[in-house]
């Protein structure tokens, strides 16, 4: 992860950025700073290229990084493949290498279609006088900008903060729709006027000479335009076209009739010779897909040397002991060296006295011994019991599922246990700049608990006693797409409902078309701010494909009851990687499964403004 930003301005005195950003930049890269500042030729303006590293993989590489000719790459991302970058080499050198061979924008717009990973891009290709942005294609890095009829016309950064830098000033993500190009020389001749160009991303079966972006371009202030590029160059996408056929045969999986579902019936499923075939192929996929992520690491052989120490995990995983976040666990566990913990970071918050006196009223009425003798350790028990959130009891059964499965490996469970008031103060002092410029209440909930668990910082146990324990992996991977892709979401059985298989895939296509501006830039922010990335497996190229090439129905089946019938091709998968209960838990969202939810006004809507975010 690197904080990236780029500002350019007409006057040199505000190529100075708020101190908050500055901050806020420098903890997503915390192991090089610099910055480069550039007067371009025969303009007035001047840019400033700001770069914080944070070294991933091979040997430091200082950014901005530059050529002999002068041109100057930002670069928050990862090559995981299209681009050859060898084991010694640096992937910011490499594509630095590849931008500047090329003459014009269709040289430039392959490069980048060929990338596959994550990333977050500013390109100066000096000779054009041109600027370069953008994220890709789901946008897994973040990427904001602020534009300004004034002095300072347009500013990129990987994240910003909330407190207004004037009064109609206001930060937006970039939207993952292609990649932008500025020209500085025809900006210069049309002052006041901003005109960014467009290439957009084009699936194969577009036909690309009448594509049009069908983005929208909201909020964009008055001056500013941007228009589709007018050479016609495109963006090839890294992903084949979803698969949009509706006609499903008759109860394709079997006849599961039985309203209670069981793991049998998934062994029923898996035994069909059509659905061993795709199960096979989809944890084949999505097993590469976590090597590439657990495998290219931050060096630490010079540490360990030192140190010798090797006992802290260089991987770890947000962990609600849902299917998602089990099966990267089951994955991951076969390619990250034996020797090497893997860390399992669980977040929940307390619940309150009097809502834990109605759920244990609940679990009472069974009469239980234990609960009316006052044990000695009662104490204790209490202060634990309050952070018995869904996710922590699912957690928990998660963790003995898999050491059962991979018994020689050590597995974290880190308990990260946040109280009401730490939620208050870290959401006020760090979370709320991170979650900016989104703003709803879904947003709070989720970029705080993301936060909270990417930190990793809690409890954990060592020699059967809970020890603190605090995460220092670099690496955090998270489940992020499987509900979006395999309709995990109780939103996708409601259109199925009303609007058949149609509606289904529709609203399918329609969610991984937005994940990127509802989820991932959010997402990158928040785990970035602790100086770690966040990979997502279920988002690499090569899943998505295969998922995409598939029918819905072969998918999801959501004839079949919950817990079965949504993400039915992942739960026979983790039923073939040999999970137990794991494969057949329905879907529980984050912010229910942590209950922070629950910790704020019951009456708001998830989509509504939350006031919490606003900072004075
Ligand atoms: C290249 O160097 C940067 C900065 O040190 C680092 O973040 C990145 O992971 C490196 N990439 C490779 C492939 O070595
Ligand atoms: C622990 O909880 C029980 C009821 O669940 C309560 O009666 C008891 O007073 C609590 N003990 C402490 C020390 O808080
Ligand atoms: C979509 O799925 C159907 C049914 O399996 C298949 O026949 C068709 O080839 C698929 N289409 C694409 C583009 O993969």
């Amino acid at each position: 992860m690197c904080g990236i930003c780029c500002v350019v301005s007409l006057s040199p005195q505000s190529l100075v950025l708020a101190d908050r950003v500055q901050k806020n930049l420098i903890n997503r890269g915390p192991d090089n700073s610099q910055d480069v500042t550039r007067t371009v030729i025969n303009t007035d303006f001047k840019c400033l290229f700001s770069a914080h590293v944070l070294q991933m993989r091979g040997c430091l590489t200082p950014q901005p990084l530059q050529d002999s000719a002068g041109n100057l790459l930002l670069w928050n991302g990862e090559v995981f493949g299209g681009l050859e970058v060898g084991p010694e080499e640096n992937d910011t050198v490499v594509l630095l290498e590849h931008l500047s061979a090329q003459e014009d924008a269709t040289g430039i717009c392959s490069v980048l279609s060929r990338v596959r990973g994550p990333w977050a891009f500013v390109y100066y290709q000096v000779a054009e006088h041109c600027i370069w942005f953008g994220r890709d294609y789901f946008g897994r890095r973040s990427l904001l900008w602020h534009l300004d009829p004034e002095d300072v016309i347009l500013t990129l950064t990987s994240v910003a903060s909330c407190l207004l830098i004037c009064d109609q000033s206001q930060w937006h993500e970039v939207p993952a729709a292609g990649v932008y190009r500025l020209d500085l020389k025809d900006c210069a001749s049309h002052r006041k006027k901003l005109t960014i160009e467009v290439f957009p991303w084009v699936t194969t079966d577009d036909h690309p000479t009448a594509h049009t972006p069908d983005y929208t371009w909201e909020d964009l202030p008055t001056y500013a335009t941007i228009v589709p590029n007018l050479c016609g160059v495109f963006l090839q996408s890294p992903v084949c076209p979803m698969n949009m056929s509706m006609s499903a045969p008759e109860r394709p999986l079997g006849n599961v009739q039985s309203p209670k579902l069981s793991l049998e019936d998934l062994e029923e499923l898996l035994k069909q010779s059509e659905n061993v075939e795709k199960v096979t192929k989809l944890i084949e996929v999505l097993s590469e897909a976590v090597r590439r992520r657990v495998q290219s690491l931050p060096s630490r052989r010079l540490f360990v040397e030192q140190s010798g120490l090797n006992n802290e995990a260089d991987i770890a995983i947000l962990f609600s002991g849902g299917i998602d976040s089990m099966i990267l666990a089951v994955l991951a566990d076969r390619h990250v060296s034996a020797g090497k913990p893997i860390d399992l970071l669980n977040v929940a918050f307390k619940l309150q006295e009097t809502k834990m006196q109605t759920q244990s009223a609940k679990k009472d009425r069974m009469p239980k011994k234990d609960q009316t003798d006052e044990h000695p350790k009662q104490r204790d028990h209490n202060l634990t019991r309050c952070f018995d959130v869904p996710d922590r009891i699912t957690g928990r059964a998660g963790l003995i599922e898999l050491q059962h499965l991979s018994p020689e490996r050590q597995w974290n469970f880190v308990e990260i246990n946040i109280t009401p008031d730490e939620l208050k103060r870290m959401r006020q002092e760090r979370i709320s700049h991170l979650v900016h410029p989104l703003d709803t209440v879904l947003d709070d909930s989720i970029g705080c608990a993301v936060w909270f668990a990417a930190r990793g910082i809690g409890m954990s146990m060592d020699c059967a006693e809970q020890k603190p324990h605090t995460s220092t992996a670099k690496v955090v991977l998270t489940g992020i797409g499987a509900d979006e892709q395999l309709a995990g979401y109780s939103r996708h059985r409601v259109r199925f409902k009303s609007d058949g298989m149609e509606g289904l895939v529709k609203e399918l296509a329609m969610e991984l078309g937005r994940i990127s501006s509802r989820n991932l830039g959010r997402d990158d922010r928040v785990i970035g701010d602790h100086g770690k990335e966040g990979r997502f497996p279920y988002l690499d190229e090569d899943v998505v494909s295969f998922l995409n090439q598939l029918p819905v129905w072969e998918k999801a089946d959501l004839t079949l009851p919950r817990g079965l019938g949504e993400k039915l091709l992942l739960r026979l998968a983790a039923k073939k990687l040999g999970l137990g209960p794991a494969a057949i838990l329905p879907k529980r969202a984050m912010q229910f499964g942590s209950r922070i939810a629950k910790m704020e006004n019951g009456r708001e809507k998830a989509s509504d403004k939350c006031k919490r975010l606003v900072t004075e």
